[in-house]
């Protein structure tokens, strides 16, 4: 399993002998499915040439101030936010000082200066600076702050003495910066998800549509790439930004929905229904918009076809997830569907006075065959988070079999 898929990590090498195996390092992430930026303090482009890292990542190197600009739209700012995580390996003692007292006076200090991401180091001195009280007393602050600090390993050192000091072994580190990131269950899994409500025609100006925001099924986007799965997103009209690195599809009706997932469908590890899909459309749609007329209409109505049922009626069917909004009976009303539907888990909530489509807080119950678990109410961003973690489990589960 990759486990660093979809992670951005800015790698930032300063000052030491140790820049070497930082080349070493950039090629294991990369092969664990991080995307790697590196930037250099001048010192270490004494140590190791650009060119390399160059290579090795795929992307320009960042040492000088003005780098950030060289038109590949990174701006310093712009590359502080593109990092999940900045890892400063080797850091040296110099660098952990400079960090500790909030200096920004080279590139990659201002990018660890203005990001909010998560920031690691991995320290690399001779083991005397490694003891001096300064470094101690910056390591203690650092620490403190929430900054993460991968080793020092013992052992020879270049300088010829031994002890502790030595930045960790590329493998280590990659260990290490995958624990930072709370959830993997998703990586490598390849994930198609529904989300927000459909528009069915009645005629050129008028549609049948409901009141879901698409809320819930974004936010389960997200939560699926943070775990690291390749996403695709098919969407009905809904006022929401694209999640980074989600493939976007956008439908109005649910036959254009219908098209869109059967056509996505194949090769698909895991299937989230969270779309509101109408159940009925107009039975005859009209090209033109209908006058008004004086007396009553009758809107002739015939169903849609039932796209979660659709995919798990597939021979190589995914892991599918679908939703039951209920107004009573939650627990008969979910447990039928999920059979009825050919679901491996169903996450019912309770719909009406206020509660489920269009607010950002919710609760639910997710039931499957043989268990259930409640998630108390709150954001819809946190209940993602949770319901993608228990899908996740439940995946792997059926996968190890
Ligand atoms: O039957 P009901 O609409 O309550 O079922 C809800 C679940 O079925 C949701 O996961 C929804 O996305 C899915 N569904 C569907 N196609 C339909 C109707 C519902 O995929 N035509």
């Amino acid at each position: 399993m990759m486990e660093l898929s979809n992670k951005r990590v800015l790698l930032g090498v300063s000052g030491s002998i140790a820049a070497y195996k930082s080349a070493e390092l950039v090629r294991l992430l990369r092969k664990q499915g991080a995307e790697v930026r590196v930037v250099m303090t001048s010192t270490a482009t004494e140590f190791i040439q650009p060119l390399t890292f160059q290579a090795l990542s795929g992307n320009i190197v960042y040492s000088a101030w003005d780098d950030a600009d060289r038109g590949d739209g990174m701006g310093h700012i712009e590359l502080a936010r593109w990092a999940d995580v900045i890892v400063v390996a080797p850091a040296s003692a110099d660098l952990l000082a400079r960090l500790r007292q909030g200096m920004a006076n080279d590139l990659l200090t201002t990018l660890c200066l203005a990001s909010a991401s998560t920031i690691a180091v991995a320290p690399a001195m001779n083991r005397l600076m490694w003891d001096n009280a300064a470094t101690k007393e910056n390591l203690a602050v650092l620490k403190q702050r929430g900054i993460h600090v991968l080793g020092p390993g013992a052992g020879g050192q270049a300088c010829g003495e031994v002890g502790l000091g030595r930045m960790l072994e590329p493998e280590q580190l990659v260990q290490g910066i995958s624990g930072l990131f709370s959830s993997g269950i998703l990586s490598g899994a390849k994930l198609l998800l529904t989300a927000g409500p459909t528009r069915e025609p009645i005629d050129a100006m008028r549609f049948l549509s409901n009141r879901s925001s698409g809320k819930m099924g974004y936010a389960l986007a997200q939560a699926a790439i943070e775990a690291g799965a390749d996403v695709t997103l098919v969407s009905g009209p809904v006022a929401l930004a694209t999640p980074d690195r989600v493939k976007r599809l956008d439908v109005n009706s649910a036959d254009e929905m219908y098209e869109a997932v059967m056509s996505e469908v194949a090769g698909s590890d895991v299937f989230i229904c969270a779309a509101a899909v109408a159940d009925y459309k107009p039975a005859n749609p009209s090209k033109e918009k209908v006058k008004r007329k004086d007396n009553n209409v009758d809107l002739a109505l015939t169903q849609n076809r039932d796209i979660v049922a659709s995919v798990t009626a597939l021979p190589d069917k995914p892991f599918t997830v679908g939703f039951a909004a209920e107004t009573s009976d939650i627990e008969a009303h979910a447990r039928a569907k999920l059979k009825r539907k050919g679901l491996d888990l169903i996450a019912a909530n309770q719909v009406g006075d206020g509660q489920g489509a269009e607010v950002d807080e919710n609760a639910m119950t997710l039931y499957w065959a043989d268990g259930s678990q409640h998630l108390e109410k709150t954001s819809k961003a946190k209940l993602a988070r949770q319901m993608v973690t228990i899908i996740g489990e439940h995946y792997r589960a059926t996968t190890r079999t």
